[in-house]
């Protein structure tokens, strides 16, 4: 079978760290076209994907999608969050297969359109970027709690919190227009698809408190209750706060670090037995090297195109699950403004 030609739209910091340097590696994959409404982005990439191993040759590079139409029958999108859903919605519209960045929309309904239009039409695959299912600590966690190895899980704590230290090329995280907010619609995707991932689709949202006041929140904490599990999130752009996720259940207790790799991860009995301590290792489809996370991701979606009988690592469903879910934190009833009082000079109780 020819390789799948591949475009590429969007052509920013996640399409060069993460698809095009792995894409020299994917041989069910050619790379076909670099879309970018900045020409200068495209021939950055290109000249990022020639520098790690990829061969610029048949490679054109356009502004939109309709001048390279002819040139590829799948795309990865990576463009900010907000044009997410016009971009792929536009691709599978054409019949073209696509690898879409997360989350999957910045709505709720947009998300749902997506997930229509890619059922309509079966022939044309949609598949989400959710890598965070490749690292081996959280496919262990899964099979800890799959296994029953945890008892009953009755609790879930997950930390993530650092200053900002991602590099986009444009304003696709700051500027609201194009980022649909901050740190829960960036960060907090991943996470959701890993704890609904872990834990099933059945969530509330018991609690929601974050710091925008009409840009992108920086700081967000989230309580949901997660298939009867109460999961309590903290995610910061600007404070140290740890990486971090303590899985608890009746008989043991799991915690790993969220970040890639997860550094030291221990299981310890409810008696206080010590059953592991230190890394976890891959055990596929999970990657141990950051590189080959991308790697996996494109050949999977590359199989998938391809008919083959292969389960996606991550589907429409997958996404719509975690576009809804951001949504209720930021508009259902339990959404609170943080305290601010350094801004308004009171706490006011609501928001205490
Ligand atoms: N999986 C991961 O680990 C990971 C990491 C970082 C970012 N991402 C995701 O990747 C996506 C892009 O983020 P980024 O950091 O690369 O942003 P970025 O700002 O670096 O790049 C975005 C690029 O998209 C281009 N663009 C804007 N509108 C476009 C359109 N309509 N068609 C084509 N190109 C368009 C911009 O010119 C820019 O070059 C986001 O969805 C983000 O959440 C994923």
């Amino acid at each position: 079978m020819p390789p799948l030609r591949l475009a590429v739209v969007g052509c920013g910091a996640a399409a060069r760290s993460c698809h095009l340097t792995a894409l020299p590696h994917v041989p069910q994959i050619r790379l076909t076209a670099l879309i970018d409404p900045d020409p200068e982005q495209a021939r950055a990439a290109l000249k990022w994907y020639t520098d790690q191993g990829g061969t610029a040759e048949d490679v054109l590079i356009a502004r939109t999608v309709e001048e390279a139409a002819d040139a590829f029958d799948a795309a990865v999108v990576a463009v900010p969050h907000t044009a997410h859903a016009a971009v792929a919605g536009d691709l599978l519209a054409r019949g073209r297969h696509v690898l879409l960045e997360k989350p999957m929309a910045t709505s709720a309904a947009d998300a749902e359109a997506l997930a229509a239009a890619a059922a309509a039409a079966p022939d044309t695959r949609l598949l989400m970027a959710h890598p965070r299912r490749l690292f081996p600590a959280n496919a262990w966690v899964r099979g800890l709690i799959r296994n029953g190895d945890l008892g009953t899980v009755t609790r879930v704590r997950w930390t993530e919190g650092h200053p900002y230290s991602w590099e986009p090329v444009s304003w696709s995280m700051f500027d609201r227009a194009l980022a649909g907010g901050g740190v829960l619609t960036d960060t907090a995707s991943h996470v959701f698809d890993i704890l609904l991932w872990w834990l099933g689709p059945d969530v509330e949202v018991v609690d929601y408190v974050d710091d925008s006041l009409g840009g992108v929140e920086a700081d967000a904490v989230a309580t949901l209750r997660i298939g009867g599990v109460e999961t309590v999130l903290e995610f910061s752009r600007v404070r140290a706060l740890g990486i971090s996720c303590v899985v608890t259940g009746t008989a043991a207790e799991v915690s790993v670090g969220t970040d890639f790799p997860a550094g030291e991860c221990t299981l310890i009995t409810a008696s206080g037995e010590e059953l592991h301590r230190g890394d976890v290792s891959a055990v596929p489809p999970a990657q141990d090297e950051w590189d080959d996370l991308f790697v996996e991701q494109l050949r999977n979606f590359a199989d998938v195109c391809s008919g083959a009988d292969v389960a996606p690592h991550a589907t429409a469903e997958d996404g719509l699950r975690v576009a809804r879910l951001i949504e209720q934190c930021y508009t259902g009833p339990a959404r609170r403004p943080l305290a601010q009082p350094w801004l308004t000079g009171t706490m006011s109780r609501s928001a205490a």
